[in-house]
């Protein structure tokens, strides 16, 4: 397919380009632009992270899980482009000089360009900016000093264009893979029911990098703006299946803070910046982050289909192991997450803070009146062949005084809601006494006892 990008401000028109190659790939091999690097290959290293920018904005991207038509109408950042045009570093590379934050060097390239982002878009939280960029021998005590030293630092005149608003546009309708709006999608769709839909391609990625699969026919969702929106009203937050878990997180923080709070240790930022919710509920995985607190909430997703639509709720989306509520030509348009009732607590727990699948994520929305618990949604991942509702449980809990005694007592219906497998992850039993602890945890969290690690050792 065709493909027009501005690579570090150089207009590039790829003719004919095949549609699954990944931007490292060309970057490394066609161009030459070897400061990219390639260390994982499945997005989890932040080696090889590039800015792209349009008119929403920068962002970090992960380009060994970049397909080169999701840079269409886009301005693509290599290393090769963050120095001014005469050679002066960025402000982050010359701070990572100052304060010794490289030693061999490797990650370098990408902790610049997460740093750079952040730089451009005003953002300190560095320890969340390089989450996903991992350096194995400097440390990251010096990059992070190296960070705060450049912040005060202007942004240099040749990368102001970058900012929101002023990036290029992208342009809305391009042909039969790259739709410009939910209807021509549609359509597209129900002329080829058997392409393969790319939102993100954090999961489509790996099956070209890693499984070596070969996709001989490609929809990418990428210019789709019209489900690309968040609504909130009084009554729901309404999210198009095309928005990146990071806008996500970025719009639920002042709605659900443990949802958003979850969402944070949701991959790196660079993943963040790509994944969709569409893409977290399609794939139908059982350890997905989205589903158990969708559930919980009791948000609805809407599908279509030509020009045919229906909803249900998400729970009912999930059938059996890699089996999911969806026809072919069937995609998801939106899930809609309804504010009023809820006491939402999210927890996830995985072998590594950050960057890192669920073993276990829990979703808990206990609404209590008058000491007594009105109504119990609970919903796990990774216990179960999909995310599931723990139903024993809730009615264990169900117009009960909320108390620690009524806590301890529905522990045992764990049991009859879930027998968990047993994998690289977590063993079976551990992932029942896990779950257990932290419906434990929902009610001290409830009764303002600290829990967390983070919040009884600071
Ligand atoms: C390094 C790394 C870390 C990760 N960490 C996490 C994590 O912590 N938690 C987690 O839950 N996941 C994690 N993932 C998995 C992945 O990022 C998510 O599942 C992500 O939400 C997938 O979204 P996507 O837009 O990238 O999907 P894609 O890869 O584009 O697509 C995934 C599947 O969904 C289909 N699809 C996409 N959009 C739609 C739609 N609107 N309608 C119908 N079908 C659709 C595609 O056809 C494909 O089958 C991680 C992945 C990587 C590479
Ligand atoms: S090479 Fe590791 S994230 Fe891309
Ligand atoms: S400097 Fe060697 S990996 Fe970071």
């Amino acid at each position: 397919m065709d493909i027009t990008f501005l690579l570090n401000g150089e207009s590039v028109e790829l003719t004919d380009a095949d549609p699954t190659r990944t931007a490292l790939d060309f970057l490394r091999e066609t161009k030459g632009l070897t400061g990219t690097k390639e260390g994982c290959n499945e997005g989890d290293c932040g080696a090889c992270t590039v800015m792209v920018s349009d008119r929403d904005g920068t962002r970090t991207l992960n380009a060994c899980v970049l397909l080169l038509p999701q840079l269409q109408g886009k301005a693509l950042t290599t290393i090769e482009g963050l120095a001014a045009p005469d050679g002066t570093p960025h402000p982050v590379q010359q701070a990572l000089v100052d304060h010794h934050g490289s030693q061999c060097g490797f990650c370098t390239p990408g902790i610049a360009l997460s740093l750079a982002a952040g730089h451009l878009n005003f953002d300190n939280d560095y320890k969340t900016l390089l989450a996903g960029n991992l350096c194995r021998c400097t440390g990251y005590a010096p990059i992070l000093k190296a960070a705060e030293h450049a912040a005060s630092a202007p942004v240099p005149d040749h990368l102001t264009q970058l900012r929101a608003g002023q990036g290029p546009a992208a342009r809305a309708e391009e042909g039969p893979a790259l739709p410009g709006s939910a209807d021509a999608l549609a359509h597209a769709l129900m002329d080829r029911p058997h392409a393969t839909l790319v939102a993100g391609a954090t999961d489509v990625g790996l099956w070209l990098t890693k499984q070596l699969r070969t996709l001989p026919d490609v929809i990418f969702m990428n210019n789709v703006k019209d489900l690309q929106g968040i609504d909130i009203t009084d009554a729901n937050i309404h999210v198009g299946a095309g928005v990146s878990i990071e806008r996500l997180r970025l719009a639920l923080a002042p709605h659900f803070p443990s949802f958003a709070e979850m969402l944070r240790r949701f991959a790196s930022t660079q993943v963040r910046n790509a994944a969709t919710i569409g893409g977290n509920l399609a794939n139908g995985s059982p350890i997905g982050d989205t589903p158990p607190p969708l559930i919980a909430l009791g948000a609805t997703l809407h599908l279509r289909r030509g020009d045919h639509r229906r909803t249900l709720p998400v729970q009912d989306f999930f059938i059996d192991y890699g089996k999911q509520d969806r026809q072919a030509g069937e995609f998801i348009e939106a899930v809609t997450i309804p504010r009023d009732h809820n006491n939402l607590r999210v927890y996830k727990l995985s072998k590594r803070f950050d960057q890192d699948i669920s073993a276990v994520l829990g979703a808990f929305n206990i609404m209590i009146n008058d000491g007594k618990v009105q109504s119990a949604r609970i919903a796990f991942g990774g216990m179960a062949a999909t995310p599931k509702r723990a139903l024993h449980v809730e009615n264990a809990l169900l117009n009960q005084p909320w108390t620690r005694e009524t806590v301890l007592a529905a522990l045992p219906a764990f049991a009859q809601d879930f027998t968990p497998m047993t994998d690289m992850r977590a063993s079976a039993d551990y992932r029942l006494v896990a779950a257990q602890n932290m419906l434990t945890r929902a009610y001290l969290d409830d009764q303002g006892i600290a829990t967390s690690v983070q919040a009884v050792m600071p």
